[in-house]
């Protein structure tokens, strides 16, 4: 039996977990409008309610995007052309979608060294149980913010490096952010390293809105949850019942945005903090962005930022694309 080695790494500035979460909450409830990084969703539960998510008929990103995987596995081996491959996976979940590009490579003989890297735990673990052992795959996985994991990971691999970044995780950068992420991903790789970014297209602002407002409420439970985690681990006081999920598509952006908001003026406590802060009526909190792209945009983000396209894998509805780069460097 093959098991994933879960490293736990600290977050650089020597901050405990705590004492970041906590002064992201201040600065985030001091500020106007009021926000909250999306990274604090994954907590344990929230890492659970993340799967019912990517299961539910609305949210078409997940299906799709493991259809078009599922089409291709089998010729990224040949696209990439390596005997051993590191296959290093930003923001992993619980490792579906891996375990297919995975098997391709498996499929055509060849060793692959995997290193999840996730914020979440819960969801290394999830991902741990659900891939399966093969004598040709090892599995290290990090526990780490993406760029601190990535470091961790470039010191221990020394092969061709597949750099996988699916989910349209991209998309909760806005368009300046995400090319500052992008150049720094170039700046980690040598050249030839692939990349294989999932982006989610523009299309119907009703197909948009379901999948965030799903029908049976897990986007709901999935927004609300960062509240009831600052609960349980600052003490805070927040009434659930007094917030109210709000998805919308801002077409002017070309991005979804999630808030919730307080259905009522009330102050909200916050004893690690010792802080009381002032919600007004309807005042809402700002979550995530999940921008939403054009073909135009995903080759305009490849070359400015280093890379060379190498192809564009879409679905048959066009509601998806998972883009294959490749790292372009002078000798
Ligand atoms: C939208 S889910 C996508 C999961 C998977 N890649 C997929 O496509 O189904 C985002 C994942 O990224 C992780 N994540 C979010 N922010 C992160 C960060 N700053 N550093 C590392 N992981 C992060 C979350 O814990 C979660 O598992």
């Amino acid at each position: 039996m093959y098991l994933a080695k879960t490293i736990i790494q600290k977050n650089v500035e020597g901050n405990s977990h705590k004492e970041q979460l906590a002064i992201d909450v201040l600065t985030g409830l001091c500020a106007m409008p009021k926000n909250l990084p999306a990274k604090y969703f994954y907590d344990d539960t929230g890492s659970e309610v993340f799967q019912q998510i990517t299961k539910h008929e609305d949210y078409y990103l997940t299906s799709t995007e493991f259809q078009i995987l599922n089409r291709i596995k089998d010729q990224l081996p040949e696209e990439i052309g390596a005997q051993e491959i590191d296959i290093i996976e930003l923001g992993a979940g619980d490792g579906h979608k891996s375990q297919l590009i995975i098997d391709g490579f498996l499929n055509a003989n060849c060793k692959v060294n995997f290193y999840p890297i996730d914020i979440s735990e819960k969801a290394m673990l999830m991902l741990s149980e659900n891939m399966t052992p093969h004598p040709n795959l090892t599995i290290n996985g990090v526990v780490a913010e993406y760029f601190d994991g990535l470091r961790t990971v470039r010191n221990q691999s020394k092969n061709r490096q597949l750099v996988l970044f699916l989910g349209s995780n991209i998309g909760n950068f806005d368009r300046v952010q995400n090319q500052g992420f992008l150049r720094r991903l170039w700046m980690s790789l040598n050249a030839s390293d692939n990349v294989l970014l999932g982006f989610d297209l523009k299309k119907d602002v009703g197909v948009l809105t379901a999948a965030y407002n799903d029908s049976s409420g897990h986007t709901r439970e999935f927004n609300l949850n960062i509240l009831r985690r600052i609960n349980a681990e600052l003490g805070g006081n927040f009434n659930i019942d007094k917030f109210k999920h709000f998805g919308v598509y801002n077409p002017v952006l070309g991005a979804m945005e999630s808030y919730v908001l307080s259905t009522e003026e009330q102050e909200v406590y916050v004893a690690e903090l010792q802080r009381t802060f002032h919600f007004e009526s309807y005042e809402p909190i700002h979550l995530e962005y999940s921008f939403k792209f054009t073909q135009g945009d995903i080759e305009f983000l490849c070359q400015q930022t280093g890379f060379e396209m190498i192809e564009q894998y879409s679905d048959e509805k066009n509601y998806f694309v998972d883009s294959l780069w490749k790292v372009v460097k002078e000798k």
